[in-house]
């Protein structure tokens, strides 16, 4: 029975090297990680700027399989891309803001209440690629990049900062996003992305079905459930490899365009906003947030 043996010579030196194994990656990885901390915060007090440029893209495009000439519907009286833009305006941490747009009636509407417009190819198959476009057209330097969805007409300036602040604070992450409180209804939409983060708020999965799933098969009405919101930045390196990275298994099977950078070892920094997400997707969808700001007070 020497194979059933516990301590038998061969298999206590196999979990020992095994345990020891598993203690000297940590140990590689809590060094590297605390190199690259104290690099960054030594860059950050001797310069005073890490990750500082920053710019905010709003991608806009006119064709749209579920709503033709979104981005130039109105939403009580103006275009929901300006309200976004004049969104954008107002955070305190982006140094310009630009709309990216393969469209002529877009670009002219943007122009038209004062916004600076990056013309991009048709060929941008979604928004990272449209951001990514516009950033090399714009030739300057920016260390961040902020995809501000156009379909988020009440997205608050707080949240931009938030994330851009939380990409400066977390030098290894290329990427940071915001999450807030998952609504019970929502739980099974799969067009409601859930997320789960570790204790360091790090994104550890991103899906359509619910996370993380309770023995029950049901949801548990007591668990703090983390709704994504579609905001990101971008540090603007990262961006440049992201659209050329291939598709991952997990991102193909889910349709989430960020898995990939999961799945490829990237960190991404996740943090959590009280946000009513009034998206406007389909048509039916303007009557709702119209509504909603008559009764908020919101012009
Ligand atoms: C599942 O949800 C219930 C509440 O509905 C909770 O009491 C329980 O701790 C959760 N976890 C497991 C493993 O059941
Ligand atoms: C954009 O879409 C293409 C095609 O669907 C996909 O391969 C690519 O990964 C997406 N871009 C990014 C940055 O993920």
């Amino acid at each position: 029975m020497a194979i059933c043996n516990p301590s038998s010579p061969s298999s206590s030196s196999t979990s020992t090297s095994t345990k020891a194994w598993i203690i000297h990656t940590l140990a590689v990885g809590a060094a590297a990680a605390v190199a690259l901390g104290a690099h960054a915060y030594l860059y950050y007090r001797r310069s005073g700027k890490f990750r500082s440029r920053v710019i905010g893209i709003i991608p806009a495009r006119f064709a749209s399989s579920r709503f033709e000439g979104k981005p130039l519907v109105h939403i009580l009286g103006k275009p929901m891309i300006q309200r976004t833009w004049e969104r954008a305006k107002m955070a305190t941490t982006l140094d310009h803001v630009v709309v990216a747009t393969d469209d002529d009636k877009i670009a002219e509407c943007c122009r038209g209440f004062g916004a600076d417009v990056v013309m991009t190819s048709e060929s941008c198959r979604n928004g990272t690629e449209r951001c990514n476009e516009a950033l090399q057209k714009l030739g300057k330097q920016y260390d961040v990049v902020v995809n501000i969805q156009g379909d988020e007409p009440l997205i608050e300036p707080e949240i931009i900062d938030g994330i851009v602040k939380a990409l400066q604070a977390a030098p290894d992450a290329v990427f940071s996003t915001a999450v807030t409180s998952l609504k019970p209804e929502d739980a099974f939409d799969p067009n409601r992305v859930k997320c789960v983060v570790d204790n360091h708020g790090y994104a550890i999965y991103f899906s359509r079905g619910l996370i993380p799933f309770n023995k029950s098969g049901k949801v548990n009405p007591q668990f703090p459930y983390l709704l994504h919101l579609g905001i990101q930045s971008f540090d603007s390196k990262f961006l440049k490899i992201y659209p050329e990275l291939l598709p991952t298994p997990l991102q193909m099977e889910e349709d989430l365009e960020q898995l990939k950078v999961l799945e490829n070892g990237y960190k991404m920094k996740v943090i959590k906003v009280d946000h009513d997400s009034h998206g406007v997707d389909v048509p039916d969808d303007v009557d709702k947030i119209e509504r909603y700001m008559r009764e908020h007070n919101l012009h």
